[in-house]
């Protein structure tokens, strides 16, 4: 079966790659026999065994109908949703590792897909290398999903490591994930959640029926963190990650937010070290299952694409029975109207006026922390409370985290 690329990037060229490197075990695991046969990008590629199959004509591939399965590796919504749209109408199935597109757009395709009776397929959006749509949209399809919470940004989960276990600065640890090529040049879609943001949305979207996007989603990134935060953590037996988390709510609504958060150190979230990603889904019959691997990286996300790559070629005359409906009103709930405890780290502040605020809190302590310095964390409520308690007592807050509980 032939298989187009638009956008020879990193991920596109790593499906070239593996694609071509795997045909044999491919045809021997799924009996498809896959083989790329053109490459839309803008760019030359002298002297890449790739060279002889590049174009700069999308309508080289749209017009092809030798080609079955288009995988979209651009990135951005434009031009990809004009070219991903334009293919699903053609009849050809797409698979796409673009999670912008998907988080913005998915809906919009998904029923395109539908229509035209091909799938529109994209594992490769969230988690990189790690399966968390198929098993969310599968193997965990028998249960009722309560939660997601995930370690969804390999930058800031590298970042806040190096402050962690060596004590680097943010700044110090930021230029080193530069240097080593895993944030972005500009790294503020990591560093300030908006990565994170895009797929939590998608897992929302595909766990609770209905398309979430991103704008207006509380987002929180990790800019602020100091290694104050990280000490007063490791006080409470914690680490602080950069949640991306869902969550249905007594009240019907879906919870959708990134944020830091403390960890306890015996959850399974707070060992996900590096640029390693995790995803925890909480299911009624499964309780919690952690996926873990890389969240990004040439082969690591080009496996997800093949492997939709395989699943487009074996269900090549159907479609597969997959995605999410159009967004609900009032679907979504505000933030402040979820529960949670927060670490609070503030100066100058009334020990006797917290305490009475909030029942009998235990002090957290750190080494060096000046005279005046206070940290605590608040008893679990709802957030909006919580605030409304913090601003009667008329606390001057430096820092405010909230304390996860898995
Ligand atoms: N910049 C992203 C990360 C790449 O650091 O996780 C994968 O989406």
């Amino acid at each position: 079966m032939n298989v187009a690329i638009m956008g020879f990037g990193v991920v596109g060229s790593g499906v070239a790659e593996l694609i071509t490197k795997n045909s044999d075990s491919i045809m021997k695991n799924s009996n498809v026999s896959l083989k790329v046969t053109r490459i839309l990008d803008i760019r030359d590629f002298p002297g890449n065994p790739f060279e002889g199959l590049m174009t700069k004509s999308f309508e080289d591939i749209l017009n092809d109908d030798t080609i079955d399965i288009v995988v979209e590796t651009m990135g951005g919504v434009k031009p990809a949703f004009d070219f991903v749209s334009s293919c699903l109408k053609k009849g050809k199935h797409v698979v796409s590792s673009n999670k912008e597109l998907v988080a913005t757009k998915g809906y919009e395709l998904l029923q395109l897909a539908r229509e035209n009776n091909v799938n529109f397929l994209f594992e490769a959006s969230v988690g990189g290398g790690i399966p968390i749509i198929r098993p969310i949209s599968r193997c965990l399809a028998g249960n009722q999903i309560s939660e997601i919470a995930g370690i969804l940004n390999g930058t800031s989960n590298f970042i806040l490591t190096k402050m962690i276990v060596d004590g680097m600065s943010f700044e110090q640890a930021l230029k080193l994930a530069q240097d080593k090529g895993y944030a972005e040049k500009d790294p503020t879609a990591d560093v300030e959640g908006f990565d994170a943001l895009r797929k939590i949305c998608i897992l929302a979207s595909l766990a609770f029926g209905n398309h979430v996007y991103p704008d207006g989603i509380f987002t929180e990134g990790i800019s602020k963190i100091t290694l104050d935060d990280v000490a007063y953590a490791e006080s409470c037996d914690s680490v602080i990650k950069l949640i991306a988390k869902t969550k249905k709510l007594q009240n019907g609504k879906i919870l959708v937010m990134v944020s830091p958060c403390f960890i306890k150190n015996d959850s399974m979230l707070s060992g996900v070290n590096g640029v390693f990603n995790a995803c925890l889904v909480r299911g009624d019959a499964t309780g919690d299952v952690l996926m873990y691997g890389k969240g990004a990286g040439k082969l690591a996300t080009a496996s997800a694409v093949v492997g939709d790559v395989i699943d487009c070629a074996v269900n090549d005359d159907k479609r597969k029975f997959f995605g999410w409906n159009e967004p609900k009103e009032n679907m979504l709930a505000d933030y402040l109207e979820s529960e949670t405890a927060l670490y609070i780290r503030a100066e100058k502040a009334d020990k006797e006026k917290i305490n009475s605020a909030f029942g009998n809190i235990d002090f957290l302590t750190r080494e060096g922390a000046a005279e005046d310095e206070i940290a605590f964390i608040t008893p679990v409520m709802k957030e909006g409370e919580l605030r409304n308690l913090l601003d009667s007592i008329g606390l001057n807050v430096i820092s405010c985290i909230r304390v996860a509980d898995y």
